[in-house]
């Protein structure tokens, strides 16, 4: 009899792995991105923040779907929103009345989606933005911005359709001015209007429609599309802002196991807690106040969700021009807006590629760039923004008006001049403040830090001491090339 001791039988945690790695190779997988690094810097939680939304979006929008009627058959009201007793309205809004007042948790749900949906547009805004001003969008990640911004653009009408569900009176509303957009398209306005709507404003079919495409449609685009977005991150590897030790082929940061899916799980708890707190204490589309939908009444102060604010300053800044060509009118006041208001989305999709044809710059760029160095580019993404929100104004010119107790003409008048002048000189002024925060940058490596301390010299003269910067500090500063700006340098 030998001596040789049985090996121990393997854990049962184990043994699920090994089953687990035979069938679906997860062993391969680990090794291979267990370890992947991810860089420390706040900004790239912006595009967790999009993510975690997403899905606070996904699980709240399913628990309304087990509720939400997406009819518009008439019915009369008996739940237990008194005030509303006996009032006819459509299915939908009932429905919307019974998820706020009956069902367990709806309200809060409702609201949570509502907010949900604010801060994801406005995360993937500022994610967006983010990239824009670092230039992470250059070669090799041109294809993934653009993934990104279809994503976005989903987002901006996932939001309406969500927002034209419950056919209240804002809801009611805002789908007028859709309508409104749609007719204005020059010869087959009409017929799109019919089609979309399935007979005349406001028809019965719109909100089933835009149910479909709400729940199914465009979120599994949108999933399809987080998941490639995602992928490509991987693939790629992320970029780096300029420090020690990293270059244009490592990626300096902690791995993903344990320390960034702790953080990154801790991270997702953050962003549903603190959604659920605003969606606890702020209320938000307070519908049962509107009243249901009807096609003879319109409130004043409506609005549509912040993203879609510059959408109708659009059209509230332009005059209302018309015109007869060929037996055909031309709604100018609206066509105009509704022409502009891709174009502005556009610009940014394609900047990555009109960027690299101005410059030249054919080259892979891991390293971000400091906003500053690129100051052409710096002040079109300033003066992108400026003309966004001075849009956003126009919106609510309304609201402007009376909240600041002006004359709405003198406001309107006011931001159809600012939508030129203001971006205009946004971007001649944050042009010149990169080129001067360059020049602060180039006294910094060049003569280190003002101390304060006036130090005399033997001859009388007197001279401030200055503290040369450390050497992680200056690699920082000068770690930059300067290929083809846009315009030329300055001297
Ligand atoms: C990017 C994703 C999404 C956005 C931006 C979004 C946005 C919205 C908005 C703004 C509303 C109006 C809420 C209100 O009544 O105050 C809404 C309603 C609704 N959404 Fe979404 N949603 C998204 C995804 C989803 C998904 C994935 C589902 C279902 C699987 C869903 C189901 C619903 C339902 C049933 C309603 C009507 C109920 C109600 O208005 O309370 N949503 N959505
Ligand atoms: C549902 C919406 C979105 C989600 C869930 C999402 C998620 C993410 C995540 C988690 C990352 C890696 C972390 C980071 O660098 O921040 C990332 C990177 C990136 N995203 Fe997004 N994003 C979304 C929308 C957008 C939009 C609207 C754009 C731009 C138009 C965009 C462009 C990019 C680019 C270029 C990268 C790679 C940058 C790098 O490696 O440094 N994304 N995204």
């Amino acid at each position: 009899m030998s001596g040789e001791r049985r090996p121990e039988p393997a854990s049962r945690g184990e043994r699920m792995a090994d089953w687990a790695d035979g069938r679906l190779g997860i062993y391969a997988l680990g090794r291979q991105y267990l370890r992947k690094v991810f860089p420390d810097h706040w900004s790239f939680l912006l595009g967790e923040i999009c993510l975690y939304s997403f899905v606070v979006l996904i699980l709240t929008g399913v628990y309304l779907t087990l509720f939400f009627h997406p009819s518009m058959n008439e019915v009369t009201y008996h739940g237990s929103y008194v005030p509303l007793n006996g009032v006819r309205m459509s299915e939908a809004y009932a429905s919307t009345l019974h998820i706020s007042f009956d069902v367990r948790g709806g309200l809060l749900v409702r609201q949570l989606h509502h907010w949900a949906a604010l801060v994801f547009v406005a995360a993937m805004v500022t994610h967006m933005m983010r990239h824009f001003f670092t230039g992470s969008f250059r070669k090799p990640r041109e294809v993934n911005w653009v993934f990104g911004w279809t994503l976005l653009l989903l987002g901006l009408f996932e939001g309406l359709f969500g927002y034209s569900l419950p056919d209240d009176l804002l809801s009611g509303t805002g789908l007028r001015f859709v309508n409104g957009a749609v007719l204005s398209v020059p010869i087959v306005g009409t017929y799109l209007s019919m089609f979309l709507l399935g007979g005349e404003f406001p028809g019965h079919d719109i909100v089933a429609r835009f149910y479909s495409l709400h729940i199914l449609l465009i979120p599994g685009i949108m999933t399809a599309l987080v998941v490639v977005h995602i992928l490509l991150v991987v693939y790629h590897k992320h970029t780096q802002f300029a420090g020690p030790g990293r270059t244009e082929r490592n990626v300096v940061g902690a791995p993903f196991m344990p320390v960034y899916l702790a953080k990154a799980g801790g991270f997702f708890f953050l962003v549903f807690g603190f959604l659920t707190l605003i969606a606890g204490v702020a209320t938000i589309n307070p519908i049962w106040q509107y009243g249901p939908f009807r096609a003879d009444q319109v409130s004043t102060g409506a609005q549509p969700d912040w993203y879609l604010g510059f959408a109708e300053g659009l059209v509230r800044i332009m005059p209302g021009w018309e015109i007869t060509l060929w037996g055909h009118t031309l709604v100018l006041g609206v066509l105009i807006p509704i022409v502009v208001f891709p174009l502005l989305l556009v610009f940014i999709g394609v900047y990555p590629f009109v960027e690299a044809w101005l410059t030249g710059d054919g080259k892979e760029h891991h390293i971000l760039d400091r906003p500053r160095n690129r100051p052409v580019r710096t002040a079109i993404g300033a003066s992108w923004i400026s003309a966004y929100l001075i849009l956003l104004a126009g919106g609510g010119n309304d609201i402007v008006a009376t909240r600041l107790h002006l004359s709405i003409n003198a406001v309107t008048w006011t931001i159809r001049i600012a939508v030129f002048v203001v971006p205009a000189v946004v971007l001649v002024v944050t042009r010149r403040i990169c080129l001067g925060l360059q020049l602060r940058d180039r006294e910094l490596v060049a003569h280190g830090r003002e101390t304060g301390i006036i130090k005399r010299l033997p001859h009388g003269e007197y001279v401030e001491m200055h503290k040369p910067l450390t050497q992680a500090e200056l690699h920082t500063l000068t770690a930059h090339e300067r290929p083809g700006e846009l315009v030329e340098r300055e001297r």
